[in-house]
């Protein structure tokens, strides 16, 4: 079905309302697509540090049977206004990601937790029965004792779960497999793309090749995706190139990766277009990827079908 929402520019919800979900992912649950991110539906905060803000409001959820018609599920996870609370809205809550997990059928929600100035570089845990929530927070962890700013999760096909995260400053990434009730990391971890300065990971595997789009960092202000691959999950990691080809390619369309999920077979990218003015204005992407002979290829389009 042609998606009737442009790529790059604001998307609608059922209501006619525009979609808060930024920094998210498309989960398939029993049919239904569930769509999390970041509601950043508040007053952009432009600080003197250059630093552009939307206090923290909480992670929204959409559903929908085929992945064009998003009807608002409202929010899964709410800031606390509790001083002091993990969840302030003073602190920053990015990057939502959602498992679920078949053990304990329970939809597990990991995110980039952060204070203000994004020094304390940690990640949050919180849990639910249903996957329009509520979610119950549980836990803040540095995991591995390592900081952790944008990150993703990636369920492999053999049921293991890990979390990607930018660490070291944002200099490497680091990849740690989760318990196996998905609620903490077990200790086993490794790490891609050593100095590399990427972030914004989204991963997929076909074909027994793990693929990882990743970012510069740049802030909200686009750059180029690079591509890697690796035929195992923890090592062998290696930069290819840029998957996005044509007209704006270098700076990936003025849109920055978050996630890539599976439909009929193909796999799509999804972008944020940040606008770091009036950061609940910014746009999205859901653009399909070619795989080929282990190199991905991206065009831009106007209209997805999906
Ligand atoms: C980007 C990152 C976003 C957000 C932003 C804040 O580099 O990908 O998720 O953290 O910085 O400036």
């Amino acid at each position: 079905m042609k998606n009737e929402n442009k790529n790059g520019c604001m998307w609608y919800d059922t209501d006619g309302n525009p979609i808060q979900a930024h920094a998210g992912m498309i989960l398939c649950h029993k049919d239904t697509y569930y769509w999390y991110g970041q509601n950043m539906g508040g007053e952009t905060d432009r600080r003197d540090t250059g630093l552009h803000r939307v206090d923290f409001i909480g992670f929204s959820c959409y559903s929908s049977t085929d992945c064009v018609h998003w009807k608002n599920e409202g929010l899964v996870l709410s800031a606390c206004s509790e001083p002091g609370h993990p969840l302030h809205p003073d602190r920053v809550g990015e990057r939502p990601k959602v498992l679920y997990n078949e053990q304990t059928r329970k939809f597990v929600l990991w995110f980039h937790l952060d204070s203000s100035d994004y020094f304390t570089a940690h990640a949050g845990v919180a849990v639910a029965d249903s996957p329009t929530g509520p979610f119950r927070f549980i836990r803040e962890i540095s995991p591995n004792g390592y900081d952790c700013r944008d990150m993703t999760l990636f369920r492999d096909t053999d049921g293991k779960a890990y979390l990607i995260y930018s660490s070291d400053w944002n200099k490497t990434l680091r990849i740690a497999q989760l318990t196996d009730d998905f609620l903490d990391v077990n200790g086993v971890f490794s790490h891609a793309f050593p100095e590399q300065e990427r972030e914004a990971p989204a991963i997929f595997t076909k074909n027994g090749v793990y693929y990882m789009i990743t970012s510069g960092c740049t802030g909200w202000d686009p750059n180029n995706a690079l591509f890697g691959t690796s035929k195992n999950i923890f090592s062998g990691w290696k930069l290819i190139g840029d998957p996005c080809t044509g007209e704006n390619a270098r700076q990936t369309y003025f849109g920055q990766s978050t996630y890539i999920f599976e439909k009929d077979g193909v796999h799509y990218l999804m972008l944020d277009h940040w606008k770091p003015d009036d950061l609940q204005m910014s746009g999205y992407s859901i653009l399909p990827i070619q795989t080929e002979k282990g190199h991905l290829t991206i065009a831009f389009q106007e209209y997805t079908d999906l």
